[in-house]
């Protein structure tokens, strides 16, 4: 036992190993012992083939090897390529054009998703805040939140509507947002929409209004009025939820939004073209005003130069060259599909079955993961374990990643769940 401190723990709690990292030791050592048609690995947060192999996508590799020394080795600018913010807001926004609805937006580039999160967060809190998420969360929402010396707070996210299926729950968001604002004057409230990691929920436009609305009414209330939200929208799993264009339909709704209501567009790379290693992706503010888009701008550009200092420069030669060939992006995008067509065939099947037997669901609609509420998770995945089924599990429940496990599987294992369920009534 030392008698010395050299890590400071600063309010985290460090494991000694990443919780998914040592279920997956665990599978290989059992396929090592039994086989691999033997074990199923539903644990890993990336699109595989049905031998459990990495998807990518042919069309976007093809231009890795085209590139040439100058154009990548150089330090990008801190907040990105001028051409790759270009593109940046076309591959997040589609056909969406913030100017068109009265909204003021700006780019930066991170490396990945994970980089924005990170630097939203610093620049939109202050140390101690908490910053309000979902109770269903990416887990790494906490760990950046900590390091930064944030807290996350969650709201109840579903609730039983009449029917008894679980349904998004917008007052309780509201009533988390109110109770924090009491005591903070700005508030990071992250939302991972649409095919929402862990469960596959999508927030529908209708439900977005409501919260727009919601969030602008909180900013009215009399003694508010020095009181501001930074709604991080995490839209990492974008193009594998559905059709790309009805998928971004919803980001008509931020021109609603009341001035001190700022939304965040949190683009990543990693899993729309199959560049998880690359480390590219951004992060676009919908301002309401120039002023508040160009503050984004600097500080986001600031907190890049004293975190990672300027973002791979490869990856955005890479996108920029695909989205600046027409023909090359109509292959990707039908690429894409292909394999976004094999997820959705999956969840969907998972779904169908888990229906049919009654196992109970929060509301799948697309993307890599599907979730199954439970109050003894652990205890579930490590009965499943015994024979051979290896998932995630979560605060609230059990996590499956239907990106890793063949369509076959994703139908069998609901019954193996359910089975395990009954158990330990
Ligand atoms: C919900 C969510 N947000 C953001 C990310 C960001 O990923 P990356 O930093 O690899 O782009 C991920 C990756 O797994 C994720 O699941």
């Amino acid at each position: 036992m030392r008698e010395y401190i050299l890590v400071q723990g600063n309010g985290r709690n460090i494991p000694k190993e990443d919780g998914i990292f040592g279920i997956n030791m665990r599978a290989k050592k059992m396929i090592e012992e039994k086989g691999q048609g033997e074990v199923v690995n539903g644990t890993i947060g990336a699109l595989l083939d049905d031998d459990g192999n990495l998807l990518v996508l042919d069309s976007v590799t093809k231009v890795y090897g085209d590139m040439k020394p100058e154009e990548y080795a150089a330090y990008a600018p801190i907040g990105g390529t001028p051409k790759f913010k270009k593109v940046l807001k076309r591959a997040a926004f589609g056909d969406f054009v913030p100017e068109d609805h009265g909204l003021f937006s700006e780019a930066v580039a991170t490396p990945g998703g994970t980089g924005g999160i990170r630097n939203g967060i610093s620049n939109y809190s202050a140390p101690g805040d908490y910053v309000l998420t979902s109770d269903w969360h990416w887990s790494p929402y906490a760990t950046i939140a900590g390091e930064i010396g944030r807290r996350i707070a969650t709201f109840e996210t579903f609730v039983p509507g009449s029917g008894g299926e679980l349904e998004f729950s917008v007052s309780n968001l509201m009533d988390r947002v109110e109770e924090i604002l009491l005591k903070q004057n700005t508030l990071v409230v992250i939302l991972n929409t649409p095919a929402h990691n862990p469960t596959g929920y999508s927030i529908s436009e209708a439900t977005w209004g409501e919260i727009i609305e919601g969030l602008s009414q909180i900013l009215r209330i009399e003694g508010y009025e020095k009181k501001a939200i930074a709604l991080y929208v995490d839209v990492a799993y974008i193009d594998f939820a559905g059709d790309e264009a009805l998928y971004r339909k919803f980001l008509r709704v931020f021109e609603k939004c009341h001035e001190r209501l700022l939304p965040i567009i949190g683009y990543s790379f990693s899993k729309t073209l199959t560049m998880y290693g690359m480390r590219c992706g951004g992060s676009i503010c919908l301002a309401k005003s120039k002023d508040v888009a160009e503050e984004f701008r600097q500080a986001m550009e600031f907190s890049s130069r004293g975190s990672w200092s300027n973002s791979p420069r490869l990856p955005q030669e890479i996108v920029t060259k695909i989205y600046g060939d027409e023909k090359l992006l109509e292959r990707v995008v039908l690429e894409r599909k292909e394999i976004r067509d094999l997820l959705l065939e999956r969840g969907k099947a998972f779904e169908k079955k888990g229906k049919e037997i009654g196992l109970p669901m929060v509301p799948y609609d697309g993307g890599f993961f599907v979730s199954i509420p439970h109050d003894n998770p652990k205890e579930v995945c490590r009965l499943l374990e015994e024979d051979g089924i290896f998932l995630v599990p979560l605060a609230k429940g059990i996590r499956v990643s239907v990106a890793s496990i063949s369509k076959e599987i994703c139908k069998s294992i609901p019954e193996a769940i359910l089975e395990k369920i009954k158990k330990l009534v």
